[in-house]
């Protein structure tokens, strides 16, 4: 980041002198207050729930123009990933700063490649759990687990250490995800393949059974490929910065990612395209597009607690890159599998047209996000609505890991504690069970 000659000057109605604060200019996007003096120097904090106004550290990873409806990884733009680049590619981008070249892509394929298995000993943590548990639960208590069957990549402060877990965590999520799956079906588990793409080596772990020969549609490879790199990293969000605050302590990555996991899980988050498959199902069964008015109609009713899920954004104030994606990924997956007309997905369409028409959701800038198309997807390749955020999570992983990473070499580096407004009793005195 780069000192500004332009600098801020904080005032008082109260007389206290004023006082200047530094700018700073990142290479794009709004420059920046540097408020880590203003305590020092007045006594006072500055107030900003939910961040709506504050840069929580300085990355070069992910870039967002929510009003261009722009997102690049490491200068890229999605739309030119997506379409140029596999999931693993984007994974060596994000955690490496440039795209390999062949011999690069090759060794870094078989780097993960030779972490897929996980411990043996995994399979029996796994019995405890109920079999109808939802995936997101054991996800969290797996990935968790991690750090108890890898205590040779578990120091933070150390790059080697740091480098295996950020593979170990990349490679051993699909195996994770899938063997959730499997117990949920009391199906064995399957072990991975290192011979196929990241992408097939996945749907071979979910879908293929010790009886029979399983072959890789390459359409739905080629889908969920797409998915994994739509979902790789997204700045700051909510997750990413769950993973951060709670690696600032020192803990190792296994247990930043699993609480990671746990933020993802909620509806407002990841836990959004299990949420916007749901309301398209419910919205089905109760009549279908002849019923999108009337549930529109209980959107906009502030006192009916019903949101369009898989609309709206805390960064993106024009059409979500990804969804436009995911959109044309969605056509593709429909058509191969002969479900063109797929009812939820005309559902979907006609929901989007009203909702791109009607002023409430056009004053507020709220359009489809990735996960209004994200789950029809999964939904066609045959993943469970409930395993939905597990597939968010594992493609989510490499951002997350490769946050951490950033933070913990970054000099100015610091456990995160933010300060609060206490407008709670002040001090009291305990008064005697029998008076009270
Ligand atoms: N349906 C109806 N109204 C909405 C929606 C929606 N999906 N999203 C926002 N609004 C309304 C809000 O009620 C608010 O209205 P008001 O100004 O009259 O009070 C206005 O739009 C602004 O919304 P906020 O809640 O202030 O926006 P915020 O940035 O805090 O929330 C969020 C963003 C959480 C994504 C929100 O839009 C939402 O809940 N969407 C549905 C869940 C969803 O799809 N989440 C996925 C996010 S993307 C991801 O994680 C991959």
């Amino acid at each position: 980041m780069k000192l500004s000659d332009n600098k801020a000057t904080l005032s008082f109605s109260n007389g206290s002198p004023s006082i200047d604060l530094p700018v700073y200019q990142g290479s794009v996007g709004p420059d920046v207050v540097d408020i880590r003096k203003l305590y020092g120097q007045t006594g006072m904090f500055t107030y900003d729930p939910g961040f709506l106004s504050t840069a929580s550290c300085q990355s070069t990873i992910t870039y967002i123009d929510g009003d261009k409806g722009e997102l690049l990884y490491r200068g890229y733009p999605i739309e030119q990933l997506a379409t140029n680049c596999d999931f693993l590619e984007t994974c060596h981008l994000l955690l490496y700063a440039n795209l390999p070249n062949a011999a690069e892509k090759e060794d870094f394929t078989r780097r993960v490649a030779h972490h897929t298995m996980v411990n043996e000993q995994m399979q029996f943590f796994m019995r405890g759990f109920r079999r109808d548990a939802h995936p997101m639960a054991i996800m969290t208590g797996l990935v968790g687990a991690l750090s108890a069957f890898y205590h040779d990549s578990t120091d933070i402060n150390n790059p080697e250490h740091r480098e295996i877990a950020a593979l170990r965590l990349i490679a051993k999520m699909p195996t994770l995800v899938s063997m959730a799956y499997k117990y949920s079906m009391g199906q064995p588990y399957m072990y991975p393949k290192n011979n196929l793409s990241y992408a097939g080596n996945f749907l071979h772990m979910m879908f293929a059974t010790p009886c029979e020969d399983y072959s890789v549609n390459p359409v739905i490879e080629r889908a969920l490929d797409r998915i994994f790199v739509l979902h790789a990293d997204h700045e700051q969000n909510a997750s990413t910065s769950t993973v951060r605050l709670c690696g600032s302590s020192g803990t190792n990555p296994f247990a930043a990612v699993a609480a990671g996991v746990a933020c993802l899980w909620g509806p407002a988050h990841g836990g959004a395209n299990e949420a916007c498959l749901n309301m398209l199902e419910e919205i089905q069964q109760t009549g279908g597009i002849a019923k999108v008015g009337q549930f529109m109609e209980q959107v906009k009713d502030k006192n009916s607690g019903v949101k369009l899920m898989g609309f709206g954004h805390r960064v993106y104030k024009n059409y979500d890159p990804r969804a436009k994606l995911m959109q044309e990924t969605c056509k593709e997956v429909l058509t191969a599998l002969g479900l063109e007309n797929d009812p939820l997905f005309k559902l979907a369409m006609a929901l989007e047209k009203i909702a791109l028409e009607d002023d409430y959701f056009v004053s507020r800038k709220l359009y489809p996000n990735v996960d209004f198309y994200s789950g029809i997807v999964q939904r066609a390749i045959g993943i469970p609505v409930n395993m939905f955020t597990g597939v968010f999570a594992l493609a989510r992983t490499v951002g997350w890991i490769a946050q951490l990473n950033e933070m913990i070499s970054d000099p100015e580096y610091k456990i995160g504690r933010p300060r609060q407004l206490f407008s709670g009793s002040v001090k009291r005195d305990v008064l005697p069970l029998a008076q009270r």
